[in-house]
């Protein structure tokens, strides 16, 4: 196990020059799911996914020598340039949870301001956005502070660990086009503590577009974290572990040959099986809704009618994601357009595609 802890990192206020720190990063949609846990955020089975590149979180962070004894975290919260106590109370949290990590946090007056390219009301999760911005952010200060963290894989080692801790899927977010995370066979370098960036892939995936389709914008009825927890007692738990480990290394396959029709019934019934494990559990719950099921026969129908590889994928929630290679994006379009848009709440939509990952923003 890695021990970030360490008691070291702390400043000499005096010698404190006030800064700025701030990245844009994107969200992720897991291909694999990762759905139950133990430990400290430490997944049941290891999970991969696309990182996207139009739904991101910008966080910035202003850091200045604290003034005054008072050893907790000081902490000053924007989010969409509004107070937002409920989401300060959140991070405060987080960061009093690791502060033997970064001992230093309690030595500055902190000042965050974030916000999503997404309307908050879209149904799309941004803890995965958030908390992976909130970690490069936090990192990015240990290396201007202290001079560590040189290297770019140390860097991304320890940011992926940190936007772990926040929210497990966060910490796929950080990498050019995939991100594993969890111990798997398909990668030597892999960990249950930390992602990586999974490269082994067929250019088509490159060119990956995620049609986000908004079936509804409302709040889940279940959080995820209470949905991980019913992972607990879910009896298809041990098996459905099993399954995801089967399913991620023939996907590793189809990831390098660019098999498009076997790539896509493996994400198809990884998303089916989330929301039939939620069903499944006790008490049993419904993420889905009747227009989640009437786009997903549609898709269905249209894929056997054209012969196109458009596949759909679903998170813990009712949104459908379309995922399709660039070169049928026309047709996709007007597909989505005539027979899918119908279905969404006010027709809405978020036109996203594979991304490279995070990007550190200049500062005037
Ligand atoms: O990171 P969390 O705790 O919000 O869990 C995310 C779970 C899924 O989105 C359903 C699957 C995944 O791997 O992203």
């Amino acid at each position: 196990m890695i021990d970030y802890s360490n008691p070291k990192l702390v400043v000499e206020t005096s010698k404190i020059e006030p800064g700025k720190i701030a990245w844009r990063s994107p969200s992720n949609i897991a291909l694999i799911k990762y759905w139950g846990k133990h430990g400290r955020q430490l997944p049941s089975n290891p999970s991969i996914s696309f990182t996207l590149n139009h739904a991101f979180t910008e966080t910035t962070l202003e850091y200045s020598p604290k003034m005054g004894a008072d050893e907790g975290i000081d902490l000053d919260f924007l989010f969409h340039k509004e107070e937002n106590p409920a989401f300060r109370e959140k991070i405060v949290k987080f960061l009093e949870s690791i502060q033997d990590i970064f001992p230093f946090l309690r030595q500055l007056h902190l000042k965050i301001r974030s916000a999503n390219s997404f309307p908050h009301s879209a149904g799309i999760a941004s803890s995965a956005s958030s908390m992976s911005a909130l970690a490069l952010c936090l990192c990015s200060l240990e290396a201007e502070l202290f001079g560590t963290l040189e290297s770019d894989e140390e860097f991304h080692k320890k940011v992926s660990y940190i936007a772990r801790l926040g929210s497990g899927s966060a910490c796929r977010s950080i990498y050019t086009h995939l991100g594993l995370w969890g111990k798997s066979s398909i990668a030597e370098n892999s960990s249950d503590e930390y992602a990586v960036e999974y490269s082994d892939v067929n250019d088509i995936y490159k060119s990956f577009q995620d049609s986000i389709l908004i079936v509804s914008g409302k709040e889940k009825s279940v959080s995820s974290r209470a949905g991980h927890a019913l992972m607990d007692n879910n009896v298809f738990s041990k098996p459905r572990f099993e399954q995801a480990r089967s399913r991620l290394s023939r996907i590793a396959d189809h990831l390098r040959t660019g098999d498009l029709e076997a790539f896509g019934t493996i994400v198809e019934d990884e998303a089916l099986t989330l929301h039939a494990l939620m069903m499944a559990s006790s008490p049993s719950y419904l993420l889905m809704e009747p227009n989640s099921l009437e786009i997903i026969n549609a898709v269905r129908r249209f894929r056997k009618e054209n012969n196109l590889p458009v596949y759909f994928t679903l998170d813990a929630g009712p949104n459908i994601h379309l995922l399709y290679p660039g070169y049928i994006r026309e047709k996709v379009l007007r597909f989505m357009e005539d027979e899918l848009l119908p279905f969404c709440e006010e027709s809405k939509w978020i036109d996203d595609h594979v991304g490279i990952g995070p990007v550190e923003l200049e500062l005037e």
